[in-house]
């Protein structure tokens, strides 16, 4: 096999494995015994050791069309073939500017114009950025603040870290941003556990914005990040009436609203993005992940009318650059046209429509787990769940880790964070899947310790 890489894959030893230090990942353990993916076609991966792997994660939240489609394949590959390359800055391709009108027309009201990005994290900062430098050109330029919220993920950027509440990325990163503060997270576990979608309790959770704004005062801040569920601190679904009032309380003292939908966008919880699931429309919007169905990276932040004219009204003469802000990558025209074929393939398919059709079944699979000792609480949302295991005292994530091994040596893969399992299967899920998942998280907890 001299010469062919993909044996290379087929042959994974420690010793080749070192140089490649793995993202949010337990590098000593993976290492020892490590679980490597080669291929993917529909709802499956292949293993390195040639086993198919139920993918219950959609890759990582992102693969929503479920995985090798040809569409996207073609479209890639003739891209590359035609144009591999345009500069970002001061020139433009066509893609680019297709691909933002298609995107506006998806999205509700006046959020109709797209800033290009390569990931998640990537536009959570630009978004972050837009914000500070609106109020700047709206003559308001002391409002500087960003407020996020407790247990909120938006990437791994300094900004994202900053306004996000995960305590674990934040801690080793020294002081961040200067000027951040956070709202209370939603989680009320003695009140809402359980929940079947938007938990009843907690919608005046949103009032603490009002004892922020009360502390620093309107005057200084600049925008409020949620994302509408927060996903990757283990599924927190909103509680009902609660993202409207923060909407409130923010058009109350002329603070912008960001909706992080890097998860939530294209079709995860059955509408198009979860602005259209809440009726809540935010300033901003940041995605990545679903745009290209995984396939490119890819991010894109959404901004309201209002927010780019006032740049352009404020931008002088014509030839002056309004946002100093941009990615060599910005618009890549080969992610152009992975999202050009995956915008097809979602409207193509009616998956937004499947997934909320499917949505019913999805609940009731993942609400059976409930009848396990081990699970101390279910929550779901869309065609997302979160299973919340007891943790083994003095050992914190354990219990979650393990099971996310034995599932993949089932052949399901299961995501967790800290001692909560996180599921996002691809939308294209049947409930044969649904079940397999299901059964096989519920033979893995009643085995466990
Ligand atoms: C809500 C949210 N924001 C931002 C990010 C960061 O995205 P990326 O990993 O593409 O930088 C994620 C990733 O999971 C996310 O869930």
């Amino acid at each position: 096999m001299a010469g062919n890489p993909i044996a290379v894959d087929f042959e994974p030893s420690p010793n080749n494995l070192e140089a490649f230090w793995m993202p949010f990942t337990a590098n000593r353990q993976f290492k020892s015994k490590p679980r490597l993916l080669v291929a993917a076609k529909d709802m499956h991966y292949t293993s390195h050791d040639g086993r198919q792997i139920l993918d219950g994660t959609a890759g990582l939240w992102c693969v929503n069309a479920g995985h090798g489609r040809q569409k996207i394949v073609e479209a890639v590959g003739a891209q590359v073939g035609k144009m591999d390359y345009a500069p970002a800055f001061q020139m433009g391709h066509p893609l680019a500017f297709q691909l933002a009108s298609r995107l506006a027309a998806l999205l509700p009201g006046d959020l109709d114009h797209v800033f290009f990005t390569n990931s998640g994290s990537e536009s959570v900062d630009t978004a972050l950025k837009i914000a500070i430098a609106y109020h700047r050109a709206k003559g308001d330029g002391a409002r500087q603040r960003l407020i996020g919220r407790e247990r909120g993920y938006h990437g791994v950027g300094f900004g994202g870290i900053s306004v996000g509440g995960i305590v674990t990325n934040r801690k080793y990163f020294g002081s961040l941003l200067n000027g951040v503060d956070h709202m209370r997270h939603t989680h009320m576990p003695d009140k809402n556990a359980f929940s079947k979608g938007e938990p009843t309790h907690g919608a005046d959770l949103a009032e603490d914005l009002e004892r922020i704004v009360a502390l620093h005062d309107a005057s200084t801040i600049a925008a409020v990040i949620v994302e509408p569920v927060a996903c990757s601190t283990g599924v927190l679904v909103p509680p009902l009436g609660y993202l409207k009032r923060l909407r409130e309380i923010c058009d109350k003292h002329g603070i912008l609203l960001i909706f992080d939908e890097v998860i939530t966008g294209f079709g995860r919880l059955g509408t198009n993005f979860a602005t259209d699931y809440f009726g809540v429309v935010p300033d901003m919007i940041t995605t990545a992940k679903g745009l290209t169905n995984g396939s490119v990276p890819m991010g894109a932040v959404f901004a309201r009318k209002h927010i780019y004219d006032m740049f352009m009204d404020a931008g002088g003469a014509d030839h002056l650059i309004e946002l100093f802000h941009g990615y060599t990558y910005s618009g890549h025209p080969v992610a152009c046209a992975a999202a050009l074929a995956t915008l097809d393939i979602y409207k193509e398919e009616g998956l937004f429509d499947r997934a909320k059709d499917l949505a019913p079944y999805w609940q009731d699979a993942v609400h059976s787990l409930k009848s396990n000792s081990k699970v101390i609480d279910v929550r779901n949302l869309g065609i997302i769940a979160g299973i919340e295991l007891e943790s083994i005292p003095g050992k914190p994530t354990a219990r979650a880790f393990d099971a996310f091994l034995k599932c993949y040596e089932r052949g399901v893969l299961i995501r967790t964070t800290g001692d909560i399992i996180a599921l996002s299967p691809p939308l294209i899920v049947e409930k044969k899947h649904i079940d397999q998942i299901v059964d096989t998280i519920s033979d893995v907890l009643k085995e466990a310790a």
